[in-house]
């Protein structure tokens, strides 16, 4: 069965979770569709398996443009998809699941169910007990039961949303194989992921999305630079640094670990220099996450020490990393960010110097609208943080900032942000390392590392496996750090 997704739209509020996207999948093949987190994958493959109704756009199934109004119309048409969790009923056994989703007028035969499910499951080598509750089974038979669901509903497209995660190595093995197979026989498979390691290593074909948009599909295989290239954008001209003396260390992590599996194999130990700028590059939950939260005070770390401008922090509140000019900013803007519901001028109240009791409200408002026209944030002292888009938002976040910072620690200061915004937003940061301000910032954006960065660490499985000079290394070279490759180990085929 061809499939084709022709410039599809879909829009939730101001996320433009798919934004034109077109795509065509041939018969018979691995397809991958690779990206980060909200680069909007599941978005898509839920447009196409009835899930969601796109704002606009077209499916086009052998030839015939199609309506998916309903999970049960797509599985009519012959599409089925397989949710990152599979959407098993637990207290049912497998065969109640197995049969779930039938079509309601036929009359169910449960013998005849029963003998399908068992030669379903002979030919793809599973082994499900019909009468075996379903909270017994693994996650990956879960997902095996999912996939013969879906084969006996007459799936002739599978999609499979993020299915690796939560399972063991050897059942990955196998549901590798399983999909080798189904696309063998004809079945087109859609393979969802963000690791470019699994796209590499089983799909024909691959399909990258960036912010809503395909930036890139080619044959595979191809070097894994190449998929980070896409993933993370082209490499283009790197601007001429202004480089500021360094200072004093402002912060310095001796062999920090954490015990919650991140950072947890082998000790951090890292110093920042007042007007440093450090990127943190990997793959989004490599580490760099707890890594920021530890430098904010937000993580105690399990082993070594935290010193902030040479004053040992370790195990010390949050509040007390605030009070060493400490500030974090998080990639969650509305959620841990701002508040919603409060308006730009009571954000600038709440975040103020003056700790009287009664709330100078003229003198809050003055402030608001003052920091409103200087950091150009389109909205009003009375807007509140929610009515703002993600750009604004940002804005705002960084016109809250207190001056004379110690650190400040970002991550992904710029997501979101069309490529003007994003660079007035980084004549802000790199204007702050003038009065000594070190910045740590995470970002998924190779080219942002690159430009903004005096040095670039590299995490990868939770460990730090690179440290580069950005102004001596490329897109290359980091994209092979990503993706777990060192000049002579191979990372990624360990895990
Ligand atoms: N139901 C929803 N309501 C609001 N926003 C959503 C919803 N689903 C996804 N989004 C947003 O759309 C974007 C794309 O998300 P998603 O399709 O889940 O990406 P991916 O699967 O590539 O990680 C993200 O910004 C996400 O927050
Ligand atoms: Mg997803």
């Amino acid at each position: 069965m061809s499939l084709e997704l022709r410039n599809i739209h879909k829009h939730f509020g101001a996320v433009r979770a798919n934004d034109g996207i077109t795509i065509e999948v041939e018969t018979g093949t691995l397809h991958g569709l690779l990206g980060e987190n909200g680069a909007g994958k599941s978005t898509l493959m839920k447009v196409l398996s009835g899930f969601h109704a796109a704002d606009s756009g077209e499916i086009v199934l052998d030839g015939k443009q199609v309506e998916l109004a309903s999970p049960e119309d797509a599985i009519a048409a012959g599409i089925g998809m397989l949710h990152q969790d599979p959407l098993v009923f637990l207290p049912f056994s497998v065969i109640d699941n197995f049969v779930l989703g039938s079509p309601g007028h036929r009359r169910l035969d449960r013998r005849k169910a029963t003998s399908d499910l068992r030669g379903l499951c002979e030919r793809y080598g599973f082994n499900l007990d019909p009468a075996l509750p379903a909270r017994l089974l693994t996650v990956g038979e879960r997902q095996q039961l999912e996939i013969v669901r879906l084969l006996w509903l007459g799936a002739r497209v599978l999609i499979l949303d993020e299915p690796t995660t939560g399972i063991s190595a050897d059942q990955r093995g196998k549901l590798f194989a399983t999909l080798k197979s189904l696309a063998a026989e004809g079945m087109s498979v859609i393979f969802v992921s963000h690791k470019l390691e699994e796209v590499a290593d089983l799909c024909d074909r691959v399909t990258v999305m960036t912010r809503g948009q395909v930036v890139g599909e080619v044959e595979l295989p191809v070097p894994p630079e190449h998929l980070v290239d896409m993933m993370f954008g082209q490499a283009v001209e790197i601007r001429d640094r202004y480089p500021v003396p360094l200072g004093n260390s402002h912060l310095t992590l001796d062999t920090v670990r954490t015990a919650t599996g991140l950072l947890s194999e082998e000790p951090v130990s890292v110093d920042v220099k007042a007007g440093e700028v450090v990127g943190l590059a990997g793959m989004e939950g490599s580490g760099q996450d707890a890594f920021l939260r530890i430098c904010a005070g937000m993580l105690a770390p399990k082993h070594g020490t935290v010193a902030v401008a040479g004053k040992n922090l370790t195990g010390k509140h949050y509040r007390d990393f605030l009070a060493a000019d400490v500030k974090y900013l998080p990639a969650g803007r509305l959620e841990e960010g701002l508040i919603e519901g409060l308006t730009i001028t009571e954000h600038f109240v709440l975040t103020g110097a003056d700790k009287r009791f009664f709330v100078d409200w003229a003198a809050g408002r003055r402030r608001a609208e003052e920091q409103v026209g200087h950091f150009n944030i389109k909205g009003t002292e009375a807007s509140t943080a929610e009515s703002l888009s993600g750009g604004n938002q940002q804005r705002l976040l960084l016109a809250l900032l207190p001056p004379n910072l110690k650190l400040l620690l970002m991550e992904h200061p710029t997501r979101g942000l069309d490529i003007e915004s994003a660079d007035w937003v980084w004549g802000q940061l790199l204007a702050r390392r003038e009065e000594g301000t070190s910045i740590v910032f995470a970002s998924a954006d190779l080219d942002e590392l690159l430009r903004y960065s005096d040095r670039i660490l590299v995490f990868f499985s939770g460990r730090v496996i690179g440290e580069l000079e950005a102004a001596n290394s490329n897109v290359d070279e980091i994209g092979m750090l990503i993706g777990g490759r060192t000049a002579d180990t191979d990372l990624g085929n360990s895990r």
